[in-house]
């Protein structure tokens, strides 16, 4: 039977700090390296044996998965690396505390950047060394499609191509497959697979550090899904990702 694994990276220091991330490269946190462990636990108890392994070229993405992969000893599983799988471009909110920009604009505007489906934040200048045009790692990329901004949407729109030409393949050869990515492209690949609607799509949190396991069919349809461990702690986890814009938070 093919089974997915999505799991988001453990907390980073932005998370921890409450602060918009998107591609900026930030590393995990001491929690966040034991939620890795911790999710390594739990896909060893499920007697997870992956085939294989996707991840992001961001670093709190790719320690995770070693981290996570080091506790179930299967360092050796196959892992490519694509930028396809990064968080959603943040546009020019990278950087900013989450509290405060809900101060500043209001916790409706700031829960349609960070949860609607084809809203995107204001855009990040092509000239701004925070742009990805700028970066080394996506210098062999045609410039026109690294984003300044991105919406749920068109995140999902370059997740896609990646999902049919590398994971789907795989799924479809009955493998086990492993995806250690961030909280809006898994919530762009969750839209996808589990088919909710735009509405539905703005109540979704993805916890940081909880594998959530999907039993497909042989046409790749969602059969089950669940969060590995205790559902009550992965529930408190995901209201408290919605929360984190809540003005005069830290
Ligand atoms: C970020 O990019 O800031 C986070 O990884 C996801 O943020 P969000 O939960 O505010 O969308």
């Amino acid at each position: 039977m093919p089974t997915l694994v999505l799991l988001r990276h453990g907390q980073s220091q932005w998370n921890l700090d409450n602060r918009f991330t998107g591609w900026v490269d930030v590393d995990i946190t001491e929690a966040g390296r034991q939620e890795a462990l911790k999710a390594g636990e739990l896909m060893k108890a499920e007697g997870l044996r992956f085939d294989f392994a996707h991840t992001s070229v961001l670093k709190r993405a790719i320690r995770t998965l070693n981290t996570a992969l080091e506790v179930m000893d299967q360092l050796w599983v196959p892992v490519e690396k694509t930028w396809r799988l990064n968080e959603r471009h943040y546009g020019a909110l990278q950087g900013l505390d989450k509290a405060e920009t809900t101060a500043k604009h209001g916790e409706a505007q700031v829960k349609i950047w960070r949860r609607s489906y084809d809203v995107p934040p204001p855009a990040m200048d092509l000239k701004d060394p925070g742009h990805p045009a700028n970066d080394l790692r996506y210098a062999k990329l045609d410039v026109k499609a690294l984003p300044g901004t991105e919406s749920l949407a068109t995140t999902l729109d370059r997740v896609l191509p990646y999902w049919h030409d590398a994971i789907a393949p795989q799924l479809k050869a009955q493998q086990t497959v492993l995806v250690t990515a961030h909280g809006n492209s898994l919530r762009a690949l969750y839209k996808y697979l589990t088919d909710v609607t735009e509405a539905q799509i703005l109540e979704i949190n993805i916890p940081t550090g909880i594998p959530l396991l999907f039993d497909l069919d042989d046409a790749l349809k969602v059969k089950s899904f669940r969060y590995l461990g205790d559902p009550d702690a992965a529930k408190r986890a995901a209201e408290a990702v919605a929360n984190q814009a809540k003005a005069g938070k830290h």
